[in-house]
């Protein structure tokens, strides 16, 4: 294998250990970072995902709350919920676990979170911020990435960024950090002509669709940087990312794995979030 790994693992776990002592800092000014999450419905990827929230809350000191809701759940119930975890100040952080239930408008419901507790940044005036070059609350995933490439060193400034996917989630915040370090970014979508030339241009290649072994080796530039955002679920249970690892690997500069990459990162940058809400609660 020609590529390094990016090890979202082993940087996850020394964030959190900052995490944990910026928590210990807290308790001097009397103050426990505490976490709301909202899941709702029995999506069992979004049960995983919330389930390695609320431990690695637990491991770094982080208070975390569980509102497990039903699939059948009503919006104006999930809107009175976020309006009083809005008011209550041992809460800095609010989480909506996404996908939502058909029956509710997941904008409504995030539009609703506080701003200053919107730990995801999904909230339009967080987004806003990023868009205007001043980032509050950074999305998470888009966070974590941007941290393994800064702590492998990757040149960021007049480099190509080839993103696959535009999710507010991910994609067009992605897009907007890396522009702000000086990238060009391309920002590839479902009805982008020629993704394979496109993505073979990139010296960054970032696959966040949902769509297994989406990125082959063919559309990799030699010594190129390849983030895969991608879990999917394979007939036989085993994960894997949007690339194929075993081609990519072979072609790429760096790479991130599928466990092991991206994921643990997001979670990393979910409780900073949480922790810099709470230092700026009081
Ligand atoms: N669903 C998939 N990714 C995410 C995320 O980062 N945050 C939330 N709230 N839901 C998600």
């Amino acid at each position: 294998m020609a590529a390094r790994l990016l090890d979202g693992k082993s940087l996850a776990a020394q964030v959190r250990v900052a995490v944990k002592r910026e928590v210990e800092a807290l308790a001097q000014r009397g103050i426990r970072p505490g976490l709301a999450v909202l899941l709702a419905g029995e999506n069992p990827a979004s049960r995983v995902y919330v389930r390695n929230k609320v431990r690695a809350c637990e491991e770094t000191g982080v208070r975390s709350d569980l509102y497990e809701l039903p699939a059948s759940v009503s919006e104006e119930a999930l809107v009175d919920r976020v309006l009083a975890l809005n008011d209550d100040p041992d809460i800095h952080g609010i989480l909506v676990q996404l996908p939502l239930p058909k029956q509710v408008d997941a904008h409504e419901v995030l539009e609703t979170i506080a701003p200053a507790k919107d730990i995801d940044g999904f909230h339009e005036s967080n987004l806003g911020a990023l868009l205007a070059g001043r980032p509050r609350m950074v999305p998470c995933t888009p966070a974590g990435v941007m941290r393994l490439l800064e702590h492998a060193g990757v040149p960021l400034a007049g480099s190509h960024a080839v993103v696959i996917g535009r999710s507010n989630i991910v994609g067009k915040p992605l897009a907007l950090l890396l522009l702000q370090r000086d990238a060009t970014v391309t920002l590839c979508h479902s009805k982008s002509r020629d993704l394979e030339n496109l993505a073979r241009s990139a010296d960054i290649l970032v696959a966040a669709v949902g769509r297994a072994k989406l990125v082959t080796g063919r559309m990799v530039k030699p010594g190129a940087c390849v983030i895969d955002v991608g879990v999917n679920r394979l007939s036989d249970g085993s994960l894997a990312g949007d690339v194929d690892f075993a081609a990519a690997s072979e072609v790429a500069g760096w790479i991130t794995p599928v466990p092991g990459g991206v994921g643990p990162m997001t979670i990393a940058m979910l409780l900073e979030n949480c922790v810099r809400a709470a230092g700026a609660s009081k």
